[in-house]
């Protein structure tokens, strides 16, 4: 079936928050009897294009999952291989300033290098004023992971005594995780054809929209989230009501 389309929705229909998970660059190349490290290269190069589009679109909020929590499982020069291209996106203040895009990332960062640490604190920095879309990178990201952070630092407001546990509402929950202040996502689209969440905004997703592909992330083009985004533009979103 093709999933691509020429022209996106019109802008009052498009998401506030759009969630990617980039799946697929191991077998992209693989087709290409390339090392894995190739697709993730030509990944990188897609989401550079998509956070562009995402950018011209007008959407707001986007966030990419760029490594998770269980990533850390896969040899170490393709571990490697991903911190490096995340480095490389990260150093790049050109284009996030020409995007007039604000950065954030979104994950347990003390186990990444520290170099890499500091290129994040820059970014943030560097980008905390501009006004355009909010990019959220997932790294070293997982739903769990992220619940488990949250749920302790209430804990910990608790044990001192600056917090009464039935006074913990959805919202107070809400603003200890990484996505603190940020609307949840509305559409969460997932290439490569496999059908699930992967550990991906867990709580943020209770009410998604979400779409599944079957192209693979580095194939993936603004032609193919036009598709989707239209796809998304005719759901009834019903949030338990009528
Ligand atoms: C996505 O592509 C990149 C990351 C998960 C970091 P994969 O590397 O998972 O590609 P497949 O799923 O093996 O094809
Ligand atoms: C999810 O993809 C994580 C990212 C895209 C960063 P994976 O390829 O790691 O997910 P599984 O292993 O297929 O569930
Ligand atoms: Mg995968």
């Amino acid at each position: 079936m093709k999933e691509t389309r020429k022209t996106p929705p019109a802008r009052e229909l498009l998401p506030r928050h759009l969630g990617i998970i980039m799946d697929g660059n191991g077998r992209w190349a693989k087709a290409r009897a390339l090392p894995r490290e190739a697709g993730h290269r030509a990944g990188a190069k897609v989401v550079r294009e998509i956070i562009r589009y995402c950018a011209q679109l007008g959407i707001p909020y986007l966030t990419v999952y760029a490594f998770s929590t269980e990533n850390w499982k896969r040899p170490p020069h393709e571990v490697e291989a991903l911190l490096e291209l995340l480095r490389g996106y990260l150093s790049d203040v050109e284009q996030y300033q020409k995007e007039n895009a604000r950065l954030r990332v979104l994950g347990e960062l003390s186990p990444l290098p520290g170099d890499l640490q500091e290129s994040i604190r820059r970014a943030e920095a560097e980008s905390a004023a501009n006004t355009g879309i909010t990019v959220n990178i997932a790294l070293n990201y997982g739903g769990r992971d992220e619940i488990v952070h949250g749920v302790r630092s209430l804990a910990r407001d608790c044990a001192q005594g600056k917090l009464d546990p039935e006074s913990i509402t959805e919202e107070l929950l809400s603003s200890r995780l990484y996505t603190a202040g940020e609307p949840d996502p509305d559409f969460i689209i997932r290439p490569s054809g496999e059908l699930r969440l992967s550990n991906f905004l867990l709580w943020q997703s209770a009410y998604a929209e979400l779409l599944f592909m079957n192209v693979l992330w580095p194939d993936f083009t603004p032609e193919h989230l036009n598709y989707a985004l239209y796809q998304y533009a005719l759901r009834d979103r019903r949030f338990g009501g009528v």
